[in-house]
């Protein structure tokens, strides 16, 4: 790995490019991502931490970047539903490597309104809805009682729509924090981070690499 080196050669971000929303800015480069039919453009890798200060990790996909948040839908249940429950900072953080591009959200975790959720779960298609209302997400399971539980419930539901268990549902992180890094040549990468201040309006500075 030591010898794994990537020049970076993008444009890079200046000022002049940049919107002064910063959710405008992320909408944009998901939205590049996707017409460029990146893989999983939407994929954000979330942390959370639980009661005690241990930070943890996993990949999950982004649904909307809209109602001034970053939303995301999963089992309240989880571990990642239980680290939230407990203290809802969260961080994420996308990358697009064709594009040498970073975002970094660091926000606070709300629970979306049943109906969102409700809706949301009903344009899944069907295995998937049966998958998510049969997983006990986060707890040890066998690969047979996960399979017998879908016979299960596809017998109870023998097509959609499934009820959306009352377990699974969104979350919308709105952010206090935002970075984009667009990687340079030499390393002399640009960073910008926004913060959100107190009167709602965000600041926008320059980092080092
Ligand atoms: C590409 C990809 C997309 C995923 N999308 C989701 C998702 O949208 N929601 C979700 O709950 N889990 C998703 N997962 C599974 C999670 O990474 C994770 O295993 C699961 O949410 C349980 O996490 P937890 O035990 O830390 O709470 C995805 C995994 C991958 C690799």
């Amino acid at each position: 790995m030591k010898d794994v080196r990537e020049e970076y050669h993008a444009d890079g971000l200046t000022e002049a490019t940049l919107h002064d929303d910063p959710l405008e800015q992320a909408r944009c480069w998901v939205d590049e991502a996707i017409e460029a039919e990146l893989p999983l453009p939407n994929a954000i890798t979330l942390a959370t931490v639980s009661a005690n200060g241990q930070p943890s990790s996993r990949v999950v996909l982004l649904k909307g970047i809209e109602n001034q948040g970053f939303t995301f839908f999963t089992h309240y249940d989880s571990r990642k539903g239980e680290e939230i429950a407990a203290n809802p900072k969260v961080s994420f953080t996308m990358f697009w490597q064709p594009f040498d591009r970073q975002m970094i959200v660091i926000g606070e975790a709300q629970k979306v309104d049943q109906e969102e959720s409700d809706s949301y779960f009903a344009s899944r298609p069907y295995a998937s809805q049966v998958s998510a209302a049969i997983s006990p997400q986060s707890r040890p399971a066998s690969r047979e009682w996960l399979e017998a539980e879908v016979s299960r419930l596809e017998q109870e539901f023998p097509s959609a729509p499934v009820p959306r268990p009352e377990q699974w549902g969104g979350y919308r992180i709105i952010p206090t924090e935002i970075q984009f890094w667009h990687g340079r040549p030499s390393r002399l990468h640009d960073r910008f981070r926004y913060v959100k201040q107190g009167d709602g309006c965000w600041q926008r500075e320059r980092l080092a690499p």
